[in-house]
């Protein structure tokens, strides 16, 4: 996707071949910094502290995680305790998890003298696989909104997004933007309402951020807005990204998506899910009771950063005393989903 003009991906290696490369995310929208990430515990921070964040980054990101560690060590016994720490920085993602089970694998049955660029050759085909399946569901999308254009006689079609599943959240392209941009490619006329999401708002600041590099019109809302503009016909579609998505269908992605499932049910808005294949986990059988919900700190309730004269600032917005309680995320029963969109096609619920 387009910065200021140039391509970039979120992750890639660089010319060394011993130093990963990545947006920090922490800056946006107000600073494009890019960080140099050259060990393994650098990478673990990175994921846990959310320098990168969502669900195929994170992915991508333990990918290289791996092979950050396999160039500290070709030993098998520290490359599962470097898998073990990935594993632990961020629970909800089943992309982290996928990637670092495909490199253990990989490496379990390389010789160690080979395992170096093994690992590297993993990281990559992971990294390049997220990019086209995300480019693949931008394709599949596309017809939702293009039917939904000819049934408004070409009249804009509104859209409301929760958080960030943009290519932010990915190598590239996105799952619930990518149908979007590939609309726009496409010359049809889309608006976003973009949910800001607290308490890290990566709706106001990611999402509005991504869809004003790609000039597309949007407009960010309070989180609880969204039900108001469904019942005064406001929005043509709901979709949202997933995290991990269970055996019975259950989907678990950024708080308050369940919110918005249960308003565009009631007002018969059509609610899609986009995310690859690799966020599908078929050993978590019940989402909504089986799916492990990562809970940060009560600060990042407590507290909002600001840009105020040329730096990031935080503000606490509550009494001194209050405690926060901070679940990153709900699970939407496969009951109020319309359909999911994958690169493999639209499939309904
Ligand atoms: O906590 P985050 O920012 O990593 O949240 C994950 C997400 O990006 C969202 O839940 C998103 O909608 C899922 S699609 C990557």
């Amino acid at each position: 996707m387009q910065v200021n003009g140039k391509h970039y991906r979120t992750i890639w290696l660089s010319d060394d071949h011993r130093t990963v490369r990545i947006i920090d995310q922490r800056k946006l929208p107000f600073e494009f910094i890019i960080e140099n990430i050259s060990s393994l515990a650098e990478m673990a921070t990175a994921i846990r502290d959310m320098h990168l964040r969502g669900a195929g980054l994170i992915g991508a990101a333990a990918g290289f995680g791996m092979f950050l560690a396999v160039l500290e060590s070709s030993d098998m016994s520290q490359i599962k305790k470097a898998a073990e720490l990935l594993k632990s920085t961020r629970p909800t993602a089943v992309n982290l998890s996928y990637a670092v089970d495909l490199q253990l694998k990989a490496l379990t049955n390389t010789i160690e003298s080979d395992r170096l660029a093994k690992s590297l050759e993993i990281a990559q085909s992971i990294a390049d696989k997220d990019a086209e399946q995300c480019r693949l569901i931008g394709a599949q999308g596309v017809e939702i909104i293009k039917s939904l254009s000819l049934a408004k006689k070409g009249k804009r079609v509104n859209i409301l997004t929760h958080c960030n599943a943009g290519w932010l959240a990915f190598v590239d392209y996105g799952s619930a933007l990518s149908p979007i941009y590939e609309a726009q490619a496409r010359g049809i006329d889309v608006h976003v309402y973009v949910d800001e999401t607290r308490p890290r708002n990566q709706g106001a600041r990611l999402t509005a951020w991504e869809l004003g590099q790609q000039g597309i019109p949007h407009t960010i809302i309070a989180d609880n807005t969204g039900g108001h503009l469904m019942q005064h016909a406001q929005v043509d579609m709901v979709i949202v990204g997933a995290d991990r998505v269970a055996a019975n269908g259950d989907v678990a992605n950024k708080i308050g998506t369940y919110l918005k499932a249960l308003a565009a049910n009631d007002n018969k808005v059509p609610f899609y899910v986009a995310f690859p294949s690799t966020t599908r986990d078929m050993k978590t059988i019940d989402g909504v009771r089986d799916i492990e919900i990562e809970e940060r700190s009560g600060e990042e309730v407590r507290k909002i950063e600001a840009w105020y004269k040329n730096e990031i600032v935080e503000v606490q917005l509550c009494p001194d005393d209050s405690p926060a309680v901070n679940f990153g995320f709900d699970v939407t029963p496969a009951r109020l989903i319309t359909a999911w969109i994958t690169e493999d096609g639209i499939q309904k619920i």
